[in-house]
């Protein structure tokens, strides 16, 4: 049984549906057959049993009240009337006290039959002889002129005949029901298993050609659809992850090239000139210097960038953000002596919300670093901290460049600069808006920009305040 089971498990889907299907409506037509088969076979056993029973009957009131004396005469008579009440393939026997035949009429009856030994009650009785099935019902007459017994034998071939044909009726509908259900089976089968083959073959295209392959969705709003829907969706985000994996890597990769391009072109510059002139050297050598240290916070910043995305909430507890920030701006208005920065809360002090200091320090230390260095005249920066509802909501407000509307949503992206060569010059490798971004939503925050060019800028980071 459990080879049974193993075997039917490895074979393939439709096969396995076909098969279940098909066993299913066999054993369904089976089951209703068999009752059907017995309950007909009971109904006409029992006509025929009636039949039988009605003619022993009729002849036995007939002996009954027979009030002459029983002669050989009147035999011929007699045998006439019983020819009368008998049936096909029924025989009718008068036997006389000692089993004796008296009288024997028949009509088309098949078979000689010997005188039986009865019972002394009355009855009915299926008997099985030389192949054939016999109906025999028997009653014994006492009256004044007979003694003896009434025997009805009745012949059951057509009822066999019958019978067989229902069963080849039967048989035959099995057969056509076998037929019918491995088709419908084999039909229904290849409507569920033909999109989960298309599924298949987008896998192993996806494989072999890569992450742009989609399914075909079929035409029926049913799970199917709905399982390649999800899967078109989940390639739609691989694509979409993989292009960005794939982007900042060329990025990075271009961003490290233009420092290192830069220190080799003046460390040959310093191999020719250098060595003897004194003016080269020192210009060669401050190049290199500052260009590795903007290697130095590029390899900083990606690192930040990598740990931004797998910060663990778990074991943070919640922090006084007005008091965090107002402690870091103070500490920037001093590194920055020429900017007038102010700091206004709007909040009871109490508010808190749930991130980790140095997450706080660093998403508001980078906003603070872009006011100033994209504010090249107005030198002025507000940072503002108010409450809505169940969000605490910090604006950091400058003065400066602005940025136009079709920046706006790009300037989240990781290496994107307005005015590159500006933002060089700054020092700036168009990290730091990611980092704030990637940093405020693992904290279920969310960071957005007001501004129009050269009328200065505010970026508006939210928290859920924490109770
Ligand atoms: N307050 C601002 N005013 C005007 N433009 C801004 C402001 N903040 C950011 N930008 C623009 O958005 C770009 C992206 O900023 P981001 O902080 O991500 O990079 P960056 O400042 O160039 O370099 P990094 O911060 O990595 O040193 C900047 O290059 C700048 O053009
Ligand atoms: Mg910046």
């Amino acid at each position: 049984m459990k080879r049974l089971i193993h075997s039917f498990q490895s074979i393939s889907l439709k096969w396995r549906l076909t098969l279940s299907t098909s066993l299913l409506m066999f054993l369904t037509f089976i089951i209703f057959s068999f009752a059907e088969y017995e309950i007909l076979y009971n109904w006409l056993l029992g006509q025929e049993r009636e039949a039988v029973s009605k003619t022993r009957d009729e002849v036995a009131a007939y002996y009954q009240q027979i009030n002459r004396p029983f002669q050989n005469t009147n035999v011929r008579d007699m045998e006439n009337l019983l020819l009368k009440l008998n049936d096909k393939h029924q025989l009718i026997r008068i036997l006389d006290i000692n089993h004796n035949i008296v009288i024997s009429v028949s009509n088309d009856f098949p078979g000689q039959l010997s005188t039986a030994k009865y019972p002394s009650r009355d009855g009915i009785e299926q008997f099985q002889y030389e192949g054939d099935l016999y109906l025999v019902a028997w009653e014994h007459v006492n009256s004044r002129s007979f003694q003896g017994t009434v025997e009805v034998v009745r012949n059951l071939k057509s009822f066999e005949d019958l019978i067989n044909i229902i069963l080849m009726i039967i048989f035959g509908f099995a057969l056509a029901t076998i037929l019918i259900s491995i088709v419908s089976g084999l039909i229904i089968s290849r409507q569920y298993i033909n999109p989960i083959k298309g599924l298949n073959q987008a896998i192993m295209r996806v494989k072999e050609e890569g992450f742009q392959t989609r399914v075909t969705e079929t035409q029926h709003d049913d799970e199917f659809r709905e399982l390649t829907t999800i899967f078109n969706e989940m390639m739609e985000r691989v694509e979409e992850t993989f292009q960005q994996q794939k982007q900042f890597v060329e990025d990075a990769s271009h961003e490290l090239r233009t420092p290192i391009a830069v220190i080799d072109g003046h460390i040959a510059l310093l191999k020719r000139w250098g060595k003897n002139d004194p003016d080269v050297l020192e210009e060669s050598l401050s190049v290199c210097k500052s260009e590795i240290g903007r290697l130095q916070k590029l390899v900083l910043e990606l690192l930040e960038l990598t740990r931004s995305e797998t910060i663990e909430n778990a074991e943070i507890t919640p922090i006084p953000i007005v008091e965090v920030v107002e402690q870091i701006t103070k500490t920037f208005a001093i590194l920055h002596p020429d900017f007038t920065i102010t700091f206004n809360n709007k909040t009871e002090d109490k508010v808190q919300t749930l991130i980790s200091k140095h997450h706080l320090e660093q998403i508001i230390l980078i906003l603070l670093d872009n006011a100033v260095k994209y504010s090249p005249y107005e030198k002025r920066i507000d940072v503002l901290i108010q409450k809505e509802s169940d969000k605490v909501f910090v604006k950091i407000i400058d003065q400066g460049l602005g940025i136009s509307e079709v920046e706006k949503n790009k300037i989240f992206n990781r290496f994107y600069r307005v005015d590159k060569a500006r933002s060089r010059e700054q020092g700036g490798v168009g990290l730091g808006l990611s980092i704030a971004k990637r940093i405020v939503e693992k904290y279920k925050g969310d960071i957005a920009v007001n501004s129009s060019e050269n009328s200065g800028s505010t970026f508006i980071v939210n928290f859920p305040i924490s109770k």
